[in-house]
């Protein structure tokens, strides 16, 4: 079969691979419809997560059919139309069945350098390097899905691929931010990034009551579509995001602050110049511009939902801000289990509706170029979906 495949770093191709059949008895096969970018794939594109291997199959968010199941899938059946969960859970761990399925302790069987590096390793991710557990991602025409009964959602008739590609991992990550802060009514929340994850973040705190959301990035249409959702706007390249947010808020500070952003936050200014050459010569894993002004802008006793992917040390975090102002820091890779079947649901009933992130369908053959127009931000990219 084709996929698109990491070849080195900002290098893809796509490539002839053989296709994938059934290992274990939990597994099925799915014919992959519509399988689209995420910002997560841009940190393994731009060679910061280790453990890639050249001829790794990109791709974690992603729609299809199943067209063939282990003996021991139970739940789902050949032909059904599914959302596949971007996170492989296992379904019967202690960490799956409270809930915290990126924390699932079976489904990556390369635990090692997870465990050495932070302690513990969490979840396998499709297409996400060896260390997560190198399974083959979704950019090809079939995918094996592990534990097909937990990880694959059926999805309603008339919710089309163009949004139910999205309920793979762009919504429930910013669903998962909004109920991590434990926004509510009456809260302000402050939303930085304005990818997919980041306007997922803001439909989600507006959802669930938030009097104001406060959406931040520099680029003019992904500020247009988070402004079109209800959201109010800053351009960190226009103002000082500090000011502004105390401005905003009566001197008080957010009190959700959503980090959407991640380990190559850009930003203005000498921190930003030092943070890249600290980056560039692996002084740091990642970049914490964004992080740092989450942290900063959060009002006292507020929370701070980080979204954004990090690996491992940030320079020149705050902590004393944490401390002292009484902050509650949450993360984590996307519980999306938790989310999907309450997604689709609502998706079916026209109370979501993701696919105005879908600005780039695209032809698997065309799987460089939209990682390109991705990356750069370009032609109004906000997410390209290859449809092999
Ligand atoms: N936790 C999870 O399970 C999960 C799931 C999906 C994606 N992610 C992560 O979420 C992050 C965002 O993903 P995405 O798909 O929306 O990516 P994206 O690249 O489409 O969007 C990131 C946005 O951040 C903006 N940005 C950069 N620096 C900024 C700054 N200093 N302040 C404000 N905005 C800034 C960029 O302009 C861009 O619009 C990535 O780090 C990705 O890895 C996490
Ligand atoms: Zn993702
Ligand atoms: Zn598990």
């Amino acid at each position: 079969m084709r996929a698109l495949c990491w070849t080195g770093v900002n290098e893809l191709s796509v490539e002839n691979v053989p296709d994938p059949g059934l290992l274990n008895r939990q597994d099925a096969v799915v014919k992959v419809t519509a399988s689209s970018t995420c910002g997560s794939d841009l940190h393994l594109l731009d060679g910061y997560v280790p453990t890639m291997m050249a001829g790794d199959v990109l791709g974690h968010e992603f729609v299809g059919e199943v067209v063939e199941t282990g003996p021991d899938v139970r739940e789902r059946r050949v032909g059904e139309r599914v959302t596949v969960c971007s996170i492989i859970g296992c379904g019967r761990c202690h960490y799956c069945k409270e809930g915290l399925w990126s924390l699932c302790d079976n489904s990556n069987p390369n635990p090692g350098f997870l465990e050495t590096s932070n302690g513990h390793a969490g979840a396998a991710i499709f297409g996400y390097s060896h260390a997560l557990g190198g399974f083959a991602g979704s950019h090809a025409e079939y995918v094996r899905v592990p534990y097909a009964d937990v990880n694959a959602f059926p999805v309603p008739e008339n919710v089309p691929d163009a949004s139910a590609v999205f309920a793979s991992d762009a919504v429930p990550t910013g669903w998962m931010g909004a109920d991590l802060g434990e926004v509510g009514p009456g809260d302000v929340v402050a939303v930085w990034g304005c990818g997919g994850v980041g306007q997922m973040a803001t439909l989600a705190s507006l959802r669930m009551g938030a009097d104001r959301v406060i959406a931040i990035d520099r680029f003019p249409e992904r500020l247009a579509m988070a402004a079109e959702m209800g959201a109010d706007v800053l351009d960190y390249g226009d103002v000082d995001v500090l000011e502004a947010l105390k401005e905003l808020t009566g001197g008080r500070g957010p009190d959700v602050c959503i980090e959407a952003v991640g380990m190559e936050s850009h930003g203005t200014g000498a921190q930003y110049a030092y943070d890249r050459v600290k980056h560039a010569l692996r002084l740091q894993t990642d970049r914490g511009l964004s992080l740092r002004q989450a942290i900063h802008a959060c009002r006292k006793g507020g929370v701070v939902s980080v979204l954004g992917v990090y690996l491992g040390v940030v320079d020149k975090f705050p902590m004393g801000a944490v401390m002292n102002k009484g902050l509650t820091l949450r993360g984590a890779q996307q519980h999306g289990h938790r989310y999907i079947p309450m997604i689709l649901d609502r998706m079916s009933k026209g109370e979501i509706d993701a696919s105005p992130l879908l600005t780039h369908p695209m032809r698997l053959e065309d799987g460089s170029r939209g990682y390109e127009l991705f990356k750069k931000k370009q032609d109004g990219c906000v997410r390209a979906v290859f449809r092999p």
